[in-house]
């Protein structure tokens, strides 16, 4: 009897498995499980049977109907799934996932090394965590110069090296150019420096961690108009043909002779608008590198000269056309509404 019960088990599970249709399915419930199928005529036989026989028969026919309900369960499940993809529509619009895009300032990065990198300059990267030599020592600016006070510093509170000084968190990416010397040794040297700079300001014009890029280029025979050719072809490339750039005398001490470098705004082309006033947007610094700094990077000043730039990232992408912004720390927050813009 046990036998004759695993036999239809097994003979069952097969063709439910095996089975393509709901209807089909539908036929082997009768067959096994209906009233008079197969597994009902079983039962029928255990009154013949001793109680004991009875009992462990009893408990092996439930198993067994429940094993099947199960399988059938399943089976219907599976037909029924692929019935809906049977049905599936490839003309019907699917529902396009959201889509982010790269951050303001990255694509401006990647725009900027873009251009120097045309012209020959290689980018580098140097450390956003930076030893007092490099940001100020070595750039001609001695422990205690007042000069440093503009780069509102901050300070790590880690033991002084005796040959490097304090370290600080990077207040501008001039502290590229010496490492840069020294790590080429010897010019010519075309780098373009792009990183992470940091100051204690916060205001609407102002964040705290900002970015620059810093052009160096030591050869020799370089001079000004070296500089300005450069400044007017990244103007051009950056913000159209149009534009045109100036430069104005100033004071760094790392550069001399230094200049202050503006853009004409591509609002007004020059003439003067609610957005620059003058018609002219400042950018940053620039000058011919100080031979004091050409000699802490190992370089004979005899022999080479050279320029120096560095502007801010932000700054130069907030003067795009379509660029509005009350509070540059906007930038920084995580509000999507004015990032998704661009
Ligand atoms: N490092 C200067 C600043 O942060 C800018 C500068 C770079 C000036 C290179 C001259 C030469 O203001």
């Amino acid at each position: 009897m046990e036998q004759t019960l695993h036999n239809l088990k097994n003979q069952a599970l097969a063709q439910i498995i095996s089975a393509e249709s709901l209807e089909e399915l539908k036929n082997i419930r009768v067959s096994y499980l209906g009233r008079k199928g197969q597994i009902n005529k079983v039962t029928e036989e255990l009154k013949n049977l001793g109680t004991d026989e009875r009992k462990a028969l009893g408990r092996l026919l439930n198993d067994t109907k429940q094993a099947l309900e199960d399988a059938l369960t399943n089976r219907i499940q599976e037909l029924t799934h692929a019935k809906r993809q049977e049905w599936l529509d490839p003309t019907v619009p699917g529902i396009e996932p959201e889509r982010g895009h790269l951050h303001l300032v990255t694509q401006a990065i990647e725009e900027i090394s873009r251009i120097f990198e045309k012209i020959g300059f290689t980018r580098v990267r140097y450390p956003e965590v930076e030893w007092d030599w490099f940001a100020f020592e070595s750039l001609n600016m001695p422990k205690e110069h007042p000069a440093r006070d503009e780069w509102e510093t901050f300070f790590v509170d880690a033991p002084e090296n005796k040959k490097w000084g304090k370290i600080v968190l990077t207040p501008h990416t001039s502290s590229g150019q010496v490492r840069e010397m020294m790590r080429l040794k010897k010019p010519p040297i075309r780098m373009i420096n792009i990183a992470k700079c940091y100051r204690r300001q916060s205001d609407v014009t102002h964040n705290p961690m900002f970015h620059q890029f810093e052009g160096l280029v030591v050869d020799k025979g370089i001079n000004i108009t070296h500089l300005k050719g450069t400044i007017d072809h990244f103007a051009k490339s950056f913000y159209g043909p149009t534009a045109i750039s100036r430069i104005r005398p100033f004071h760094f001490m790392f550069t001399e002779p230094s200049f202050e470098v503006d853009f004409s705004c591509i609002h007004c082309n020059g003439k003067g608008c609610r957005f620059c006033k003058s018609g002219w947007h400042e950018v940053g610094g620039a000058g011919m590198v100080q031979p004091n700094v050409l000699k802490a990077g190992g370089i004979d000043p005899k022999e080479y000269s050279g320029f120096a730039f560095g502007w801010g990232v932000e700054r130069a992408q907030l003067l795009k056309p379509g660029i509005e912004l009350d509070d540059i720390r906007t930038l920084y927050s995580t509000d999507l509404r004015y990032l998704k813009q661009f």
